[in-house]
């Protein structure tokens, strides 16, 4: 596997990472998966839109966002990625220098990571899959698309360990969004979604969704969705870059509506799906 590493393209096991490197010392950095459909990059630039936030918000300089694309195109050629579906995930971190809490200084070059790898989803999406609540233990910055993950990591094992795919996270009584997933509900035929906050991702596949649904004249309300209103809804379904549109059919072990994806969960992941042909 070739992988792409400050500026070089590297056999996998031939890259170094420095001990002092803030990624791992201090989690200090951000993070962008995007995927492939056939060979071709899906919302390149909203994810490159993103990273340029992310980096933003954390104050991570040196890094030509634009060049990026690029890369992630190299890694598809070279890794013999360009006619199946992949992943490429890209992560940047502060830098290597020795331990502090402030930023180094003097300032030291980003490390930037990346890599391409074929797409293998662990569930079924005409099965559906179970979620699991738990409650929100992240930081206030969710926002921010940081490597800093030990929370949605424990909230997703939780989960997994509760014989669930995804944990739901719960902060006041509000259901925000998955572990790894933004987090969808239909009721009375209206689709819902948790507005955009400090307290979630602005997940791409929740925006193109929000857009298809207009599009498609499907109601479509950017509101918090409270744990017991999810309870009670017609159809849960989770949003993501890999996950695409997935229902969940099980919510902390109860059937949600018939306990089988709902008609809107469907006709909104073949609506996505055909916009992924199209751009
Ligand atoms: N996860 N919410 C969170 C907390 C996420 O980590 C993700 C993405 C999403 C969905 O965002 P998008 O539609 O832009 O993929 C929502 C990625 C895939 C991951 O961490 O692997």
């Amino acid at each position: 596997m070739t992988v792409y590493f400050n500026g070089s393209y590297q056999a996998k096991d031939a890259v170094r990472v420095s001990p002092d490197d803030r990624g791992f010392l201090l989690g200090d950095g951000v993070y962008e998966v995007a995927r492939t459909y056939g060979g071709r990059l899906f919302a390149l630039d909203r994810h490159l839109e993103r990273l340029r936030y992310s980096l933003g918000e954390m104050r991570i300089e040196g890094v030509t966002v634009d060049a990026l694309g690029q890369v992630f195109g190299e890694l598809l050629a070279r890794n013999d990625l360009t006619t199946r579906d992949a992943l490429v995930y890209l992560q940047v971190t502060r830098g290597a220098a020795p331990r502090t809490h402030g930023f180094p200084y003097p300032p030291v070059p980003p490390t930037v990571y990346a890599y391409a790898s074929p797409l293998r989803l662990k569930f079924d999406p005409a099965k559906g899959v179970a979620a699991f609540t738990v409650p929100d233990r992240r930081w206030s910055r969710c926002d921010i698309k940081s490597i800093s993950l030990a929370a949605n990591v424990l909230a997703n094992q939780a989960a997994q360990e509760a014989g669930a795919f995804e944990a739901l996270l719960v902060r006041d009584g509000v259901a925000l969004e998955g572990s790894h997933t933004s987090l969808f509900s239909v009721a009375g035929g209206e689709v819902r979604t948790a507005p955009l906050s400090n307290y979630i991702l602005p997940g791409i596949t929740r925006a193109i969704l929000l857009e298809v649904c207009r599009s498609a004249g499907i109601s479509a309300r950017e509101r918090p969705l409270q744990l017991e209103e999810l309870r009670q809804a017609d159809e849960v379904f989770l949003a993501g870059t890999t996950a695409e549109v997935l229902s969940v059919v099980q919510l902390d072990g109860r059937p949600v509506g018939n306990g089988t994806p709902g008609p809107v969960t469907r006709k909104l992941r073949d609506l996505f799906r055909a916009e992924t042909a199209r751009r």
